[in-house]
């Protein structure tokens, strides 16, 4: 459940993706699943931050210390959210983040990796500029123009100029999270007495940052598929949408490694009843109100009628 720069990462690196099913409720990775999953060839596990939700970081790294595999966030959606107070950025033991312009804070393009392990920061760093030893700047510091490449890398630099605007973004996080917060709460208000919208269950301790809200349509409840409702809201100007299809349902992976339907049936289940509703800090009162209204009108037995 997740956007598919997640799972063709593993392919760029020559390795191979088992996909893992999600909670039924939160629509996050199932630590259960993971460990039945496990084999000796297993090296890492990717967590999504589903929604702006942290993972369940406490029962991977069990699992990841029993089996002795390389814990990755997905962190795109989750900037500002916490897990029993700690940071995400801080839960796993390499954390990524994205800066496309739809996310939490933006540096137009471009993104951000967090870790304290030093050998990872030093390999990344070399990584981000072809594979190179060091750079010129600390190349001038240290006074020698030496450099030396010790393995293949890309350029991967973010810009100073976009790194300046990251910084500028990263001081209003706080208080953008607190909004898609409270957005996120009053939407929770009103589905409470909607039959059949369902909001994403909470993991314990965790305190979502909230990049999408996710409701799931109930259609044996409400008697409109995802589709239609997804169709009518557009139509009155609300600006839906559907995160995800599942990645090993796209037509590549199905070419590639074979996968289908029926291999991570909780997922595809949800896939069909997923909606994302609009989201974002500058989002007035007015128009939280009109898209709560539009939903039960849609929804309303003439509508469906
Ligand atoms: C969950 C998730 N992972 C990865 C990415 C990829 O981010 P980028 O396009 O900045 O590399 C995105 C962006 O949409 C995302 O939502």
């Amino acid at each position: 459940m997740t956007f598919a720069a997640t799972a063709n990462v593993v392919l760029f690196m020559g390795a191979t993706p088992v996909f893992v099913d999600v909670d039924s409720s939160t629509l996050l990775i199932d630590p259960e699943k993971v460990e039945q999953l496990v084999t000796s060839r297993t090296k890492a596990v990717i967590g999504v931050d589903y929604a702006g939700q942290p993972c369940d970081w406490v029962a991977l790294r069990t699992i990841a210390e029993k089996h002795n595999l390389v814990l990755i966030a997905d962190a795109c959606h989750a900037p500002g959210a916490t897990l029993h107070g700690k940071p995400v950025g801080s839960l796993a033991d390499l954390s990524t983040f994205s800066f496309h312009p739809v996310k939490h804070i933006t540096t137009a393009e471009g993104g951000m990796i967090t870790t304290d392990d030093e050998a990872m920061v030093e390999a990344m760093r070399r990584f981000r500029n072809h594979g190179i030893t060091s750079d010129h700047r600390s190349r001038q510091e240290k006074g020698t123009w030496r450099y030396e490449m010790t393995g293949l890398g890309y350029n991967y630099r973010l810009s100073d100029l976009q790194a300046a605007l990251g910084l500028s973004q990263l001081g209003r996080l706080g208080e953008w999270v607190e909004k898609r917060r409270a957005i996120a709460a009053r939407y929770d208000e009103a589905f409470a007495d909607l039959p059949g919208v369902e909001p994403l269950g909470g993991l314990q301790g965790a305190r979502p940052a909230w990049h999408l809200y996710v409701v799931r349509i109930k259609q044996a409840v409400t008697g409109l598929d995802r589709d239609t409702l997804f169709q009518r809201l557009r139509e009155r100007g609300i600006g839906a949408n559907v995160h995800y299809i599942p990645v090993h349902l796209h037509p590549w992976y199905r070419e590639q490694l074979g996968t289908g339907e029926g291999l991570c049936p909780v997922a595809e289940e949800a896939a069909e009843e997923i909606l994302s509703l609009p989201m974002y800090p500058a989002m007035r009162y007015e128009e939280i109100e009109t898209v709560i209204g539009e939903i039960r009108s849609a929804l309303s037995k003439e509508d469906v009628a």
